[in-house]
């Protein structure tokens, strides 16, 4: 409880613009040699991805339509059953997309529960450059979708249909570390051994004039009650991209997610002088000391990349890869540090 006293002091504090806020820490990024361009996505299915992102990098073409052209390979696989075509459906049987895609300026765009559009990204594009909002959801998301002319189609392949009838023989929900994992078939796009190669793809690039854009794209849980929106398209969440500072974009129980806004959390960790790496161990720090035996059951990541091109990643589990394209490094996988 606040006291009086303690009361009238903060009152004549904030009257003459004082502030009771601990002080930031001072950190300044110096870039002298920026690593420019960039791209790094999550997941193995996150070197195609980066492979047509950096077409338009290489070329000089601008970190958003990169990361666009980039994510919407992914969405236009059918083996790929965690992200557009093909993406496991919910309890109901619909495919569900959640997307957010973010510019160097700050502006954002996403559609949440989108259904028969292959490629949710680029209709978040539309939300972010032709509507004065920033989200749309499910039959709105839709209509205006078809409005800027784009495609209705069926999203759910056999496969993902025969996955879906099989789970509903049980219908025994737990929101486990990689259901989506235990169900899908190995795509061509995995490697042997990575028993965590699921869930959303979240890609981030720096262009050659140093600017910074995102984007991340999901079919979200599957077999998630109908309607259920996870943290891809929370801009904050799912994705968060300051021209300033960095950017970074999570992957994993979106729920989990949502709760700490990671990767807003993130970039302001950077924006006070933490490395990319150290500042996603923090985000998910949080969650492990608030809830050490929900974050053990889950799987959570975050991938960051800071103004000067350095990159980093954390997980609660072992098991995350994400790809990464520069200059030096040709487009390889990495595997990130975890809690567990
Ligand atoms: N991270 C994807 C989801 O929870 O929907």
């Amino acid at each position: 409880m606040t006291h009086r006293r303690e009361f009238l002091q903060m009152t004549t504090a904030s009257l003459f613009g004082l502030s009771l806020l601990p002080k930031r820490r001072s950190f300044k990024l110096t870039i002298s040699n920026p690593i420019k361009p960039l791209v790094i996505s999550t997941w193995d299915f996150g070197l195609q991805a980066n492979a047509a992102a950096w077409e338009i990098l290489n070329n000089g073409g601008r970190a958003l339509d990169a990361v666009e052209a980039g994510v919407r390979v992914p969405e236009a696989d059918p083996n790929i059953q965690t992200i557009g075509l093909g993406g496991l459906p919910d309890r109901d049987g619909h495919v569900t997309l959640d997307a957010c895609i973010m510019d160097e300026h700050g502006n954002a765009g996403s559609v949440a529960c989108l259904e028969h559009i292959v490629h949710a990204i680029s209709v978040a594009r539309k939300v972010m450059e032709k509507t004065p909002h920033v989200m749309l959801a499910g039959e709105g998301a839709l209509q205006f979708a078809l409005s800027q002319g784009f495609q209705k189609q069926n999203l759910l392949t056999p496969a993902s249909e025969k996955a879906w009838k099989e789970w509903l023989k049980k219908a025994d929900y737990h929101p486990v570390i990689n259901i989506e994992n235990q169900l899908a078939p190995a795509t061509p796009n995995t490697m042997p051994g990575n028993s965590f190669n699921h869930d959303t793809i979240g890609m981030l690039a720096i262009d050659q004039q140093g600017n910074l854009s995102g984007a991340c794209s999901t079919s979200g849980l599957a077999f998630k009650m109908h309607g259920r929106v996870g943290d891809s398209p929370i801009v904050g969440a799912g994705l968060f991209v300051d021209n300033e500072v960095g950017a970074a974009t999570a992957t994993g129980v979106g729920e989990a997610n949502m709760r700490i806004c990671g990767t807003h959390t993130v970039v302001e960790l950077m924006r006070q002088g933490y490395d990319p790496e150290q500042a996603c161990r923090l985000a998910l720090e949080r969650l492990v000391n608030k809830d050490p035996d929900y974050a053990r059951s889950i799987q959570l990541a975050f991938l960051a990349v800071r103004k000067d091109g350095t990159i980093g990643a954390y997980a609660l589990q072992k098991g995350f890869r994400y790809a990464v394209y520069t200059p030096d490094v040709p487009n390889e996988l990495r595997e990130s540090k975890s809690f567990y």
